[in-house]
């Protein structure tokens, strides 16, 4: 069932994107050669828990961290774990927080350290298809227009976009309907209201878009072994531009002007 949030309800939503949004901030300063995902899992549980809001990723369905951190071939889902990061390396943030009842999910992919062009491009790109799709994201709008623009720009430059994995709906519920996948036709699918409430988030190869799940339960792999970056924001349906909830204050008209 999709729910239209009031106006009461996005307040709260918009106050979790903007914490959620600071602290991601700060994690992402805090990346460099060396420093380990264990490191950064429990830097982002104290900015979270010292803010108020509560790490959700942690326990769900028996996930036992506050973050997924995914390194190159690591689609999504990875386990934070104590090796050093290396210069060049891919990886990809994902955090879900709750405060007051009411959750918000983002997650960003960096270069650690720079210094790798295709890892950066691979980046930049998964960055755009983001602004892209986010910018189909109006009411009356269909879901698959927002998948369409997402895939043909992945796809102009080589990339995969992974099908497995889905943007969602969001609210009280860390996923919620409708499921927004990163590909589909124009003009298909659900029609977006305002107050719907969703998060729109590539996750693109630099090679094949079909994964594997390790053994681990959780982790996702390219089959192939291509980088993946992944790109996310909870964002509201409105008349016009939705608004970024985890990224106060920023216009896809900025973005793509
Ligand atoms: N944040 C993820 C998403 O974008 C979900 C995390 S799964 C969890 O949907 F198990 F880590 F919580
Ligand atoms: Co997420
Ligand atoms: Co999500």
């Amino acid at each position: 069932m999709i729910t239209i949030k009031n106006e009461s309800q996005i307040e709260k939503m918009r106050k979790a994107g903007a914490l959620l949004h600071e602290v991601l901030g700060l994690v992402r300063e805090a990346i460099e050669p060396g420093v380990t995902t264990h490191y950064l899992d429990q830097l982002t549980e104290r900015l979270i828990r010292e803010r108020g809001a509560i790490p959700s990723s942690k326990g769900y369905q028996g996930f036992p961290y506050s973050i997924c951190a995914s390194v190159d071939d690591q689609v999504v889902h990875g386990f934070p774990n104590k090796e050093k990061l290396r210069r060049g390396q891919l990886l990809s943030v994902d955090c879900t927080c709750i405060l007051d009842g009411w959750q918000s999910d983002s997650a960003f992919s960096v270069v650690v350290g720079g210094g790798n062009e295709k890892n950066q491009q691979l980046v930049d790109v998964t960055e755009r298809c983001f602004w892209l799709g986010a910018q189909q994201a109006v009411a009356g709008n269909h879901l698959g227009d927002i998948g369409y623009a997402v895939q043909t720009f992945a796809e102009s430059h080589g990339y995969g976009v992974i099908r497995d994995l889905c943007g969602h709906g969001i609210g009280t519920e860390m996923h919620e309907d409708p499921n927004v996948p990163n590909f589909g036709r124009p003009h298909r699918g659900v029609v977006l209201q305002p107050g719907m409430t969703i998060t729109i988030e590539p996750m693109i190869s630099m090679g094949t878009w079909k994964v594997w799940q390790e053994d681990d339960g959780w982790t996702i792999i390219t089959r192939d072994g291509s980088p993946c970056s992944h790109y996310e924001h909870t964002l509201l349906i409105t008349d016009g531009e939705p608004e970024i909830l985890s990224y106060p204050g920023m216009k896809v008209s900025e973005v793509l002007k």
